[in-house]
């Protein structure tokens, strides 16, 4: 065996240790520049495919699009398949609050009839809201109560959930404590909570999850994101937030 200098052999460590200790701080620090402020994610390079797939959650007439703070609805938007769909509500006209998109409509006709069995008699409160309406409520509320107010419990116009055709406030056939935080403890309130997923429905403003959703709680508020979807945020626990989050983990 060839006996090598000490100089070299010293060199050549010195070396690998500069290589190795620069090398693994990259694979550290890239990853977590592409994270979505998750540490699960460092794993993954979520960026062009979220470039890919963000026009496909955020476009209006996808079942399972997501509204939020963030991504707003366009302008002109209004769904193109409205209905009114055979359910009570706590008034009698047929006014646009009254409407929602076909299939929403035909899930919360049954998940109303699946309810009653239960002895559970639910009633529409508001369904449908176009951008105008939307604007009219915001600005009263900010009126009311101030911006930084407001915006915890109403989206502003083009924001709302309202206006995709997909949400509707629920409350009792008697509508006590209709869109009132009491309606929490309702056993209206309870059963939505437990089988609304069956019928495709979410929670969209969960309690404890007031930081992600950007609202406070309202559990009278279901957003129709179809039953697959929906199955997996009751089981997770989670929200439509974090339901995407995820599905680039
Ligand atoms: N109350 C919900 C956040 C809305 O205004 O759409
Ligand atoms: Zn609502």
């Amino acid at each position: 065996m060839i006996k090598k200098p000490l100089p070299i052999v010293i060199a050549v460590l010195v070396f690998s240790f500069i290589f190795i200790v620069g090398f693994s701080h990259s694979i550290h620090e890239t990853p977590k520049k592409m994270a979505l402020n998750d540490n699960k994610k460092e794993h993954v390079q979520p960026s062009t495919e979220i470039k890919e797939k963000l026009p496909i959650i955020i476009s209006p007439d996808n079942i399972d699009v997501l509204v939020n703070k963030e991504y707003g609805l366009p302008e002109d938007y209004a769904p193109n398949d409205l209905v009114y769909p055979n359910i009570p509500f706590l008034f009698n006209e047929k006014i646009e609050k009254r409407m929602m998109r076909k299939e929403p409509a035909e899930a919360l006709e049954k998940m109303f009839a699946a309810a009653k069995l239960d002895g559970i008699c639910l009633a529409g409160v508001s369904g449908y809201r176009s951008v105008a309406r939307q604007e009219v409520l915001y600005n009263a509320y900010v009126h009311r109560d101030g911006v930084e107010a407001a915006d915890t419990y109403s989206a502003r116009p083009g924001h709302s959930e309202h206006h995709t055709g997909l949400a509707i406030d629920v409350s009792g056939i008697t509508g006590e404590f209709a869109v009132e935080d009491h309606f929490a403890d309702t056993k209206e309130a309870a059963w939505l909570d437990k089988h609304a997923h069956e019928y495709g429905f979410i929670i969209r403003f969960p309690k404890g999850k007031e930081e992600i959703t950007g609202y406070k709680y309202e559990p009278w508020h279901i957003r129709y994101v179809g039953t697959e979807v929906a199955t997996e945020i009751f089981n997770t626990n989670s929200t439509l937030e974090e339901y995407y989050r995820n599905y680039f983990a």
